[in-house]
């Protein structure tokens, strides 16, 4: 008997089950497709091209779903024997949603403090500092730190003397902000809350400084960044400063749909200079500066502060995102406004 007759049987013998998790990304959509098919192509359960084009009007579905309630969902696509006359194997997809805060928990349940480094950024002291020469002290200014984390910034700032509202998303860090800053009688109310709802409510008019570090990276499209520059307007003096930082593509680079969805995925979202510019349009608030934040901090921090974290310089520079390019197309920036 020749081999293929021995496969043949070998083929209708062999029972197959098992799971895959994958990121909710819908531009990998033709990817996924590749390896389902190289997968069960390998058992010789070959999906007839009917079948393939059933998986792949499933797939594009769940992966839309998933990928619009969060960019951390994953995919998971099980498969068992089944009675099926081509594959002779059924399968399910579905989708887990995945979620900011939840992974912040576990942050904060696995990993070893400092979570974000355990120095303020030194552009956020440069900015403080210019502001506090100029109204006299410290003391007279009020500061907002939009997703404060574990207090990196606002612990700082609050023990130079002013007052800090920290607002925070993740419970966990809620926490953390109040037991310290009553611990140390510090003036810091933290509050929880996320910046992006529209029911999150603070006093206008009242901020001389806010400032929004390492937070846009979670955020999804240029729309929300309009809402945190329309909110620090509405939270700033007239005068008062907005200084944030976020990932932007070089001018010579478009993104494309797979760059978004996978910086999205990566917690390292990506802007263009054009979405900046729509983000700001008709708003009283002006750019003043803008550069490169691993080059500011990397010059202004002080040694022994360098790097903050042990991913800190793979993620700024947009590894994350491009893990095998020396000089990634897109940057975290720092960007400095004033309220008008
Ligand atoms: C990478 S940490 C940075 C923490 C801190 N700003 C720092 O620089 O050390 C991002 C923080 O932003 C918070 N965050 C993310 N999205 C937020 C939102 N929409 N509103 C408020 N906080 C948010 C997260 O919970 C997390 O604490």
């Amino acid at each position: 008997m020749n081999e293929s007759n021995f496969l043949t049987l070998i083929h209708r013998n062999t029972f197959i089950r098992g799971e895959l998790e994958m990121p909710c990304i819908p531009a990998l959509l033709d990817l996924y497709m590749d390896r389902l098919k190289t997968l069960f192509d390998t058992f010789g359960k070959s999906f007839s091209p009917d079948e393939l084009v059933h998986l792949r009007s499933l797939l594009i579905d769940k992966l839309i779903e998933g990928f619009r309630i969060s960019p951390l969902s994953k995919l998971i696509f099980r498969y068992e024997p089944s009675q099926s006359p081509n594959t002779g194997i059924s399968y399910t997809i579905t989708y887990a949603i995945g979620s900011i805060t939840d992974q912040y928990k576990n942050w904060v349940a696995t990993k070893e403090p400092p979570l974000f480094g355990n120095h303020a950024d030194a552009k956020v002291m440069e900015t403080f500092n210019q502001l506090s020469d100029q109204f006299g002290g410290a003391g007279q200014l009020k500061v907002l730190d939009i997703g404060a984390g574990t207090g990196r910034n606002a612990f700082p700032l609050a023990r130079l003397g002013c007052e800090v509202h920290a607002l925070e998303l993740t419970p966990a860090f809620v926490e953390q902000l109040q037991t310290v800053a009553q611990n140390e009688n510090l003036p810091i109310s933290a509050i929880a809350g996320d910046i992006l709802d529209p029911l999150t409510r603070l006093k206008p008019f009242t901020y001389n400084l806010a400032i929004c570090c390492e937070v846009t990276s979670h955020f999804r499209d240029a729309d929300q960044l309009r809402l945190l520059l329309a909110k620090a307007c509405d939270y700033l003096q007239h005068g008062g400063l907005f200084l944030f930082n976020l990932f932007v593509a070089n001018e010579d680079y478009q993104p494309s749909t797979l760059d978004r969805q996978m910086s999205e995925l990566s917690w390292s979202t990506l802007f263009t200079y054009q979405d900046i510019d729509s983000a700001l349009d008709n708003l009283p608030m002006e750019i003043i500066a803008n550069e490169s934040l691993l080059e500011f901090e990397r010059a202004h921090l002080p040694p022994e502060a360098w790097p903050p974290t042990g991913w800190f310089e793979n993620w700024s520079s947009g590894r994350d995102v491009f893990p095998l390019e020396e000089k990634p197309p897109i940057q975290l920036r720092w960007v400095l406004c004033k309220r008008v």
